[in-house]
């Protein structure tokens, strides 16, 4: 291939195709990620124009709740099944970018607020898919947080609350599940946008974590064609006519951009196509009709397991849910009749077919009543009945893709048919809609609280199940339901000023926040009942070289069948680094009859253990951790200690070392402390005496003020001798 050639096919050959290439053929790259998006006719990544129908998968946000990277993994290759049977190469998913504050309007499409959680279940989806024979691409890459400002912000983040919690989930997919190419994100980090930072995009992608797939741009990210081949960006989407290639080949006849950047970018366009084909082959595609009829059942299962009950009191003498069979019942609520089952923008999925919540409850309950939203028929029906089922969430044009959210409130609408719901019945059920968090005002007073989240088109059937008992919930908060927005830990700084959003609170996003501070919510991190109750006893840990194994006994101590999130969280009380009370570091999820018990292990690699030491890099701080298990980050039943060993991680010693830190120092510090006790003998029975104001001082300005006595070369020898000795 001549230049030219190669530039061709560094951007799309029009909205969703590669450019054809010596033998390489042109492939379609579409979105997801909970479904597939592909458009027949004119494109366009709003989610405006129209698609072919694809099951409507329960989105992140419900997947990210399952807790479970095998259903993940279904999905993903549920999804590849779809895209094969349509001639689709690359599934535009799964994001996962992590959800700094709750205003976001995209956090339903993302997984979590702990990137823990979203590296396993991002690794799983992108897992599935591939088995598939067809590509993911890992998106946003990276801190994409916001929507607000998305393609001019920066995200200004430091290093450590950079590396431990924004890109900690991509590393772990980009190791573990090997995306066959990552999307670059239309943000800047610290001033330098992600589709023309060599840091990002080659530095730690690449050089660090041996990323060998293709960087493909957001769509209309790139705004230097040249600046962001040469930082790494292979592919610019959507096309553009030909201009930017034309650029590129431009760039190189003036030397200012080597060659052989074109040769690599060119090579891995060409090699994802090739690996397109080649994967295609080996996977005869099925009929979409049958795969359609499978997955909405498959879609239904998946839901069940997404839904999570927040509360579930006695009313007398049982709980209410599950519902009593044969009980009257009013479902009030439009959404019970016209779902909310997914968010708007370009992940919108055309479903196969959608089921809603009202006509699968009356399969069960054929005499069931329904009213909309009027709170006196409201009243009057659910006074008539003998429990109210009252469907309440975000009204749809209030969670988007394009912007975020401005408060956490339900609408006044809703807020008084709850009001007049709950005076007229106390045996009231509320099942919550919503992409991202929503404050119920006052929920002790509601005494069945179920988080339906954003379902799929299948969600209906599954909120059936869950009400009725079929399914037991097993789900759990993957984000943290705050008693006040303004408790929240970007609150301040969200989403920003004059182009800059500051990253403030650092490593303390999601619970890591709340604990730290010891702020009450309404719901902790991790949070979500069960219709049976576990118990967890007989924790123990195992240190590897690579790891820990983490052991505890769950018992089903309740009535029926069950399926419980055994999470284990670690905590370093005494550190160098200022840590949250605890992170989670892994989870498991066992299903258990009734009266069963069986031991659970969860394998903890080191790397969860290690932080950010700025100046060093990664690394186990030696010491005692707290290992705790639970069954929420606020409701922990056991607790263990285990010692790590770990690297000398003090800083090496030089002239700007202060007194204090030479000191300390095993060869340094008695030499010094002798040569002290020579130059002020009356001090000479304690170094400590000459008080905290000498101690910070650096030690080369401590020899200029000595007179002379110590030369800085002698010094300067002293403090290499103490480096050589770490
Ligand atoms: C979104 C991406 C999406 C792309 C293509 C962009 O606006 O940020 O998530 O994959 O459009 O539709």
């Amino acid at each position: 291939m001549n230049l030219t050639e190669k530039a061709a096919l560094l951007s799309g050959k029009d909205f969703w195709h590669t450019e054809a290439a010596d033998g390489a053929p042109s492939v379609m790259l579409t979105d997801g990620p909970h479904g597939l998006r592909k458009q027949a006719g004119e494109g366009d990544h709003l989610g405006l124009g129209d698609s072919n129908p694809a099951t409507c998968f329960p989105p992140a946000v419900a997947l990210g709740a399952s807790f479970d990277p095998d259903l993940v993994a279904e999905v993903g290759t549920m999804i590849a099944a779809e895209a094969r049977a349509e001639d689709v190469a690359v599934v535009l998913g799964p994001g996962i970018n992590l959800k700094r504050s709750p205003l976001c309007g995209r956090n339903f499409e993302y997984f979590s607020e702990d990137p823990h959680l979203s590296g396993l279940l991002g690794s799983a989806w992108v897992r599935g898919l591939q088995s598939g024979g067809v590509g993911a691409s890992l998106k946003h890459f990276a801190a994409n947080n916001q929507e607000h400002d998305r393609l001019r912000v920066s995200a200004d983040i430091d290093e450590r609350p950079l590396r431990e919690l924004y890109l900690r989930a991509f590393e772990r997919v980009v190791r573990d599940a090997d995306p066959w190419t990552v999307m670059c994100s239309y943000n800047a980090i610290n001033g330098v946008l992600a589709s023309e930072n060599p840091w990002l995009l080659t530095t730690v992608l690449r050089e660090e974590w041996g990323y060998a797939g293709l960087v493909v741009s957001d769509w209309g990210a790139v705004r230097d064609r040249v600046t962001s081949l040469a930082a790494g960006l292979d592919l610019q989407m959507p096309g553009v006519g030909g201009a930017s290639d034309a650029e590129v080949v431009a760039a190189v006849e003036a030397g200012e951009l080597d060659e052989s950047v074109v040769d690599r970018s060119a090579g891995r366009v060409a090699a994802l196509a090739a690996r397109a084909q080649a994967a295609a082959a080996e996977r005869p595609a099925r009929p979409l009709a049958a795969l359609h009829a499978e997955h909405h059942d498959a879609a239904r299962r998946i839901a069940g397991h997404c839904i999570v009950l927040l509360r579930n009191e006695p009313v007398g003498d049982a709980p209410l849910l599950p519902l009593t069979p044969g009980s009257r019942i009013a479902v009030i609520g439009e959404f019970a009749r016209t779902p909310r089952y997914q968010g708007a923008g370009s992940s919108r999925i055309n479903p196969t077919r959608l089921d809603s919540a009202l006509e699968e409850l009356r399969r069960l309950h054929p005499d069931l009543t329904f009213t909309g939203d009027d709170p006196a028929e409201a009243s009057a029906a659910a006074t008539a009945a003998e429990v109210a089922v009252l469907f309440l969430g975000l009204p749809a044009e209030e969670e988007s893709e394009g912007f975020d959210r401005a408060h956490l409130d339900l609408p006044v609408e809703q807020l008084d048919l709850l009001a007049a719901v709950l005076a007229a019945q106390p045996r009231t059920v509320v099942v919550l809609s919503a992409g991202g968090v929503v404050s119920v005002p006052h929920p002790e007073q509601v005494p069945a609280l179920v988080q339906a989240s954003l379902l799929g088109q299948a969600g209906g059937g599954a909120v059936a199940d869950v009400l009725t008992g079929r399914v037991n919930p097993s789900a759990r908060l993957a984000e943290t339901v705050p008693l006040r927005l303004a408790d929240s830990p970007a609150f301040l700084d969200f989403p920003g000023e004059r182009g800059h959003v500051r990253y403030g609170e650092g490593v303390f996003v999601g619970y890591r926040w709340y604990d730290a501070r010891a702020l009450p919510v309404t719901f902790p991190f991790g949070h979500g009942l069960s219709y049976t109750t576990f118990e967890h006893t007989d924790l123990g840990v195992h240190g590897r070289p690579d790891g820990l194994d983490v052991q505890v006994t769950i018992t089903n101590t309740g009535a029926v069948t069950g399926r419980e999130v055994v999470q284990v969280y670690a905590g370093k009380p005494a550190s160098q680094l200022t840590r949250p009370p605890r992170a989670l570091v892994g989870t498991a999820v066992v299903e258990l009859a009734a009266g069963e018990s069986r031991v659970v292990r969860v394998d903890v690699p080191l790397h969860a253990l290690e932080s950010w030491f700025t100046g060093y890099g990664w690394a186990v701080e030696a010491g005692e951790y707290t290992i705790e298990v639970g069954a929420s980050s606020r409701d922990l039943r056991a607790r263990t200690h285990v010692s790590l060993d770990g690297p000398d991680l003090r800083p090496l010693l030089h002239l700007e070392s202060t007194l204090g830190e030479v000191l300390e120092d095993p060869v340094a510090g008695p030499l010094v402390a002798a040569g002290l006790a020579e130059m002020a003998p009356d001090e000479a029975d304690d170094v400590e005496g000459m008080g905290q104001m000498l101690m910070s001082f650096p030690i080369g300005r401590v020899l200029t003020m000595a007179g002379g006595a110590v030369s800085t070369a002698d010094i300067q020898a002293l403090l290499d001798a103490a480096n050589q000795a770490r």
